[in-house]
């Protein structure tokens, strides 16, 4: 099939190479004429594995190509994905500006009939919305379908999320539609289920939302578990092999981060007030989240008696590994705060660095973990790379000014660590 993806971000490119991978001829436009002219050089302006070789490969054979001509994408396909962002306004509701844009668009330029795929992140009753503003500045009356067709990838693991996908959700009011899209998935052969459109659009709020639920819920168990002194991932494991329960999403630590667990709570939250529900449980949900870093930072405090000019090193910058995205990143809230109370920050990340060099303009960034270690009070982890777990811990322990690890994504053995000579603290584990 002839497809367009309209916006090529994260989304957008992940999902553009992988459908062009699946033998469909893809156009990936972005209203970011910069974007577009870094991509035609093979530029990829994110890290995320494999993307860079699959684009490239995918360009090679032609059957996927980058524009910043919205009218180009329009007019050459028959499938329109929109995968533009939906960040949170200051009230937390979700900005649907570009998504009104690319609608407008859409009206602007199609020639005939369109399939169009609404895969940001919405709230309920977008799709209505991208309808009415479609028909409402059509100029003559082609016929088109939309479908809520909601992304669950993860940054980091991307490709592999958009391939063997443990579901793939479709809203749709139409047989012409229900076969265009299922033909468009079919070669994954993974489960599709159709909802009416609304369902699927709940259906990514409510799932973001129940996730968040749970890393919140097991980080209040953890300040639980850090006040008697049990072990939160003890308490995790015992939890979890309920299979009423599960194990995933049940790692305490610095909280969630990143572009969408925050904003998607913001605007789920959002959307249930203007509904007139008052979702209390996802309030509370946002506000544990808020107090796990606090909670983290004073153990930070505590362990240093003054943080005024300490020298702390944090390894990990990303939300979280394998990605090189900041955004809404525990890290960069830990470094703000202890920079505000007087400390110097060394810090490593092995792809995140060049986003976070405008971000944190005294930190001095190091060219390796060791290197962050070198002369420093205290070591933060603040991402679970793996890299940061086959350290050489006696090295480690030479190169500290005190040897005091904090751990904040639980990932050493404390009494090994213990062992060697260090202090450990991790998130309601310390030893
Ligand atoms: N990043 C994730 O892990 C993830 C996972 C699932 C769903 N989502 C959702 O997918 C959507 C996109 O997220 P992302 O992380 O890819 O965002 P992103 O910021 O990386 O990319 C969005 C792109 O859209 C472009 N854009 C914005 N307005 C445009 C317009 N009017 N016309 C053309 N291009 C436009 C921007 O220039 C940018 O390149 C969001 O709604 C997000 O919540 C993200």
């Amino acid at each position: 099939m002839n497809i367009s993806i309209i916006g090529s971000g994260y989304v957008g490119l992940v999902t553009g190479v992988c459908l062009a991978e699946l033998g469909n001829k893809v156009i990936c436009a972005d209203s970011d004429a910069k974007k577009i002219k870094g991509l035609k050089k093979n530029i990829v302006p994110i890290y995320e594995p494999g993307l860079e070789e699959l684009i490239a490969s995918n360009v090679k054979n032609k059957r996927l190509k980058f524009t910043s001509s919205i009218k180009e994408a329009v007019l050459k396909s028959e499938v329109i994905f929109i995968a533009v962002g939906t960040p949170s306004l200051e009230n937390g509701e979700a900005d649907l500006t570009g998504i009104e844009n690319v609608a407008q668009n859409i009206a602007k330029y199609m020639d005939g009939y369109r399939l169009i795929v609404e895969k940001s992140t919405v709230p309920v009753e977008t799709c209505f919305w991208i309808k009415k503003t479609i028909a409402a500045n059509l100029k003559n009356k082609y016929k088109f379908d939309v479908v809520s067709n909601p992304e669950f990838l993860k940054e980091g693991s991307a490709i592999n999320d958009f391939n063997y996908p443990d579901r793939i959700i479709v809203g749709l009011e139409s047989i012409k539609a229900r076969e265009m899209i299922t033909s468009i998935y079919k070669p994954l052969n993974k489960p599709i289920l159709i909802t009416n459109i609304k369902s699927a659009e709940l259906i990514k709020h409510a799932s973001n939302a129940f996730l968040a639920t749970k890393i919140s819920f097991i980080n209040a168990v953890s300040q639980l578990c850090d006040k008697v002194g049990a072990d939160v991932t003890e308490v995790a494991r015992g939890m979890g092999l309920d299979n009423r329960i599960g194990k995933y999403f049940l790692h305490a630590g610095l909280g969630y981060g990143g572009s969408c667990f925050p904003k998607d709570l913001d605007a789920f939250i959002n959307i249930a007030d203007k509904l007139g529900v008052d979702f209390k449980l996802l309030k509370a949900v946002r506000q544990t989240n808020i107090q796990q870093l606090e909670f983290f930072l004073k153990k930070v405090k505590n362990s240093l008696w003054m943080v005024k000019s300490k020298t702390i090193g944090v390894l990990g910058l990303s939300f979280k590994p394998n990605t090189d995205d900041l955004r809404n990143a525990p890290a960069i809230y830990l470094i703000r705060a202890l920079e505000k109370e007087g400390a110097k920050i060394k810090a490593y990340d092995p792809k995140a660095m060049a986003k976070a060099k405008p971000l944190l303009k005294n930190v001095v960034f190091c060219k390796d973990a060791y290197s962050a270690c070198r002369g420093v009070d205290c070591l933060i982890i603040a991402t679970e790379w793996n890299e940061f777990k086959e350290l050489d811990f006696v090295k480690v322990k030479k190169l500290l000014r005190r040897p005091l690890i904090i751990d904040g994504r639980n990932i050493y053995d404390p009494a090994a660590l213990q062992a060697l000579g260090f202090t450990y603290l991790g998130v309601g584990k310390n030893g």
